[in-house]
């Protein structure tokens, strides 16, 4: 075998490796058709341009916005491009993100998604809001409990991350009753507005068996 036939077995050995190490356990099937979903008293649906105005209102109210460590909106063109983002990830298969209705009357209530997707690791993070009208309802907590169905269910994830601002009381109420353990605290990992943050990050494993 000259030196040429040697290097091309070499990479064909090593694509081989790669293939039988490769993890397929994500259903790449969820991203034909956008998977809609429904649960007792609410409907998540895929986001249209006409939610601009109320993602706005959502991302520009103070009380919102309070933990989120991240800029408010300023125009409705900072929701229309973030709709825009939500379709590109959908179509390029890095991320899902629903527009939450309230089925009784209709309203955008608000948004779950699961963006950074580590695909070979089955791994997503986690990230939601609703407009403070719509708290203490537990909207999100039923929210969350369809999600989750789906994430282990039907989507093929194996862990569930979630970073959250120490500060942020609902949210972590929320993931502890979802049956989330905090795994880390990052001390000052996050630079935003001037100063530097710390970050609780909480996950979730698929149940066993
Ligand atoms: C995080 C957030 C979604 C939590 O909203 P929430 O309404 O507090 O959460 P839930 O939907 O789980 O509702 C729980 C509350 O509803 C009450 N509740 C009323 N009816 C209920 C029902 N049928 N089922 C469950 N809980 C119910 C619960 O008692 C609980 O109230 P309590 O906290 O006073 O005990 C909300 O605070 C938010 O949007 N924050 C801003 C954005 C944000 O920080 N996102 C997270 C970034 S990490």
């Amino acid at each position: 075998m000259n030196k040429f036939e040697a290097g091309f077995l070499f990479q064909i050995l090593l694509k081989m490796r790669s293939v039988v190490t490769m993890n397929i356990k994500i259903k790449e099937t969820v991203f034909e058709s956008f998977p809609n979903l429904e649960s007792a008293r609410l409907v998540f649906k895929e986001f249209e341009n006409s939610d601009s105005q109320a993602m706005f209102e959502l991302r520009s109210n103070p009380d919102v916005m309070r933990h989120m460590d991240s800029h408010p909106y300023q125009t409705i063109q900072d929701a229309s491009l973030s709709i825009e983002q939500n379709r590109i990830a959908f179509e390029e298969k890095t991320g899902l993100n629903w527009a939450i209705f309230e089925k009784e009357t209709q309203q955008f209530i608000g948004y779950f998604c699961f963006w950074k997707l580590f695909r070979h690791h089955c791994r997503a993070e986690i990230g939601y809001a609703l407009h403070p009208n719509y708290w203490g309802k537990g909207y999100m907590d039923e929210t969350i409990k369809t999600m989750l169905s789906f994430a282990f269910e039907q989507f093929g994830l194996h862990s569930i991350a979630a970073n959250v601002n120490p500060n942020n009381k609902n949210s972590i109420r929320l993931l502890e009753k979802n049956n989330f353990v905090q795994e880390a605290y990052f001390k000052e990992d996050y630079f935003f507005d001037g100063q530097y943050i710390d970050s609780l990050i909480f996950s979730l494993l698929e149940p066993k068996g």
